[in-house]
């Protein structure tokens, strides 16, 4: 099994020491564009060395692919104003500020205004302004700055204990020993559904990379710190230490279902993963896309364009039958045994201070989310 990151090579553009006061020109930027500037820096977007051209971005869109050819399903864009726009050259170097700090220089190569309205439709499969990725990028700038960057400072890491870069990751894995990695990507805490299809992929790898998304998420998805505090004590009670390893994934979520399943691979290869777990609605939301639309995208692609292999998850529920997890792949009896909950109706019981069933999630993850949200609401 291959760990080539994608394109062949680990992208690396951090230069700590870079001269940024030199660079006048300068733009804020905002949560997303940061999250992915430092991804790119450090080799989670590999090949990207920087934000997309508008030749990058137009394939990327039309095809899932770079001007190149090379697979890649997320438009990584630098949104700015008109105004902003108009002020920038081709050629020049601009600093990308956040609140005051300089984050990054980039290489203003490109500078183009999208057509937001196909964008929509091709990657969130939507042009609703419900959803919340297509919200999200009409509510960012009109033109796209293309380019290649630097990163010149590193995120403050809020899970500092956690923050890998893909090299780390990969080193890490080597020391572990392990040959076969699944990552799992989530946004939410690790109920049983989640731990069931973790466990079923670690009965035939060697190590499980839980490597939960981090950054911006919609605003009644449970925090991040939350979660974490959920990830510690399940993996402290119920994992078997040397098997798993835990690491955040610093990006935006973009609920563009089955595009975002193809990115999310991507990335978790170029962290070192050689699998990649696909449950059911992947990065979905709402019901805009079909309960395995995420796993039947892999499908336009060949296996080493991909480069990482997806392991693919019916829908897992406990049976109160079987008396025990299970899919309609594994359990024979019909859907009143099952214990179903929507992600909404758990946030809306965890609100209301209610206790899951055990056979949903397990209680002392249930006890973390309780307190946290608790916690939140009266700070
Ligand atoms: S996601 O937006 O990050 O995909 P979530 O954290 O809920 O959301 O899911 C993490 C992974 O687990 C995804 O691959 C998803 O498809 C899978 N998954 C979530 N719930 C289930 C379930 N009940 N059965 C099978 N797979 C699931």
């Amino acid at each position: 099994m291959s760990l080539k990151p994608h394109g062949g090579k680990l992208v690396n553009q951090v230069d700590l020491e870079y001269p940024v006061h030199e660079v006048h020109s300068k733009i804020e930027i905002d949560m997303t564009a940061l999250c992915d500037l430092e991804l790119i820096g450090i080799g989670g977007y590999s090949p990207l060395t920087g934000f997309l051209t508008k030749k990058d971005y137009s394939r990327v869109v039309e095809e899932m692919r770079l001007a190149d050819g090379t697979v890649w399903s997320i438009p990584v864009t630098l949104p700015v104003s008109k105004e902003e726009a108009e002020k920038l050259e081709i050629g020049e170097k601009v600093r990308l500020e956040y609140q005051g700090d300089t984050y990054g220089v980039l290489t203003v190569a490109d500078k183009f205004t999208p057509d937001k309205n196909k964008e929509a439709r091709k990657v969130y499969l939507t042009d609703d302004s419900a959803h919340p990725g297509v919200q999200k990028m009409f509510s960012r700038g009109d033109v796209y700055i293309g380019g290649e960057i630097v990163l010149t400072k590193r995120k403050a890491p809020e899970h500092e204990k956690y923050t890998f870069t893909p090299l780390e990751t990969r080193d890490h894995f080597k020391v572990k020993g392990w040959e076969t990695i699944v990552g799992f990507q989530t946004r939410n805490p690790v109920h049983r559904a989640h731990e069931y299809i973790q466990k079923a992929a670690l009965e035939t790898v060697d190590g499980l990379f839980l490597n939960p998304l981090v950054g911006e998420t919609k605003s009644d998805d449970i925090s991040a710190e939350i979660r974490m505090k959920s990830y510690e004590v399940l993996l402290k009670d119920y994992y078997p230490e040397n098997r798993v390893f835990l690491g955040v994934f610093p990006a935006a979520m973009r609920y563009a279902g089955p595009r975002e399943a193809i990115f999310h691979a991507i990335v978790r290869k170029n962290y070192g993963c050689t699998h990649f777990i696909v449950g059911r609605d992947h990065a979905g939301v709402g019901d805009y896309y079909g309960t395995y639309d995420a796993q039947k995208i892999f499908q336009n692609f060949t296996k080493e364009e991909i480069g990482i292999h997806p392991l693919l998850f019916e829908h897992s529920f406990y049976c109160t039958k079987c008396e025990g997890m299970a899919t309609t792949k594994t359990c024979p009896h019909d859907a009143s045994h099952r214990v179903i909950l929507s992600g909404t109706k758990v946030r809306e019981m965890l609100r209301n201070g209610e206790v899951p069933p055990v056979t949903f999630s397990r209680p002392e993850v249930v006890k973390i989310l309780i307190e946290g949200m608790r916690e939140k609401t009266t700070t």
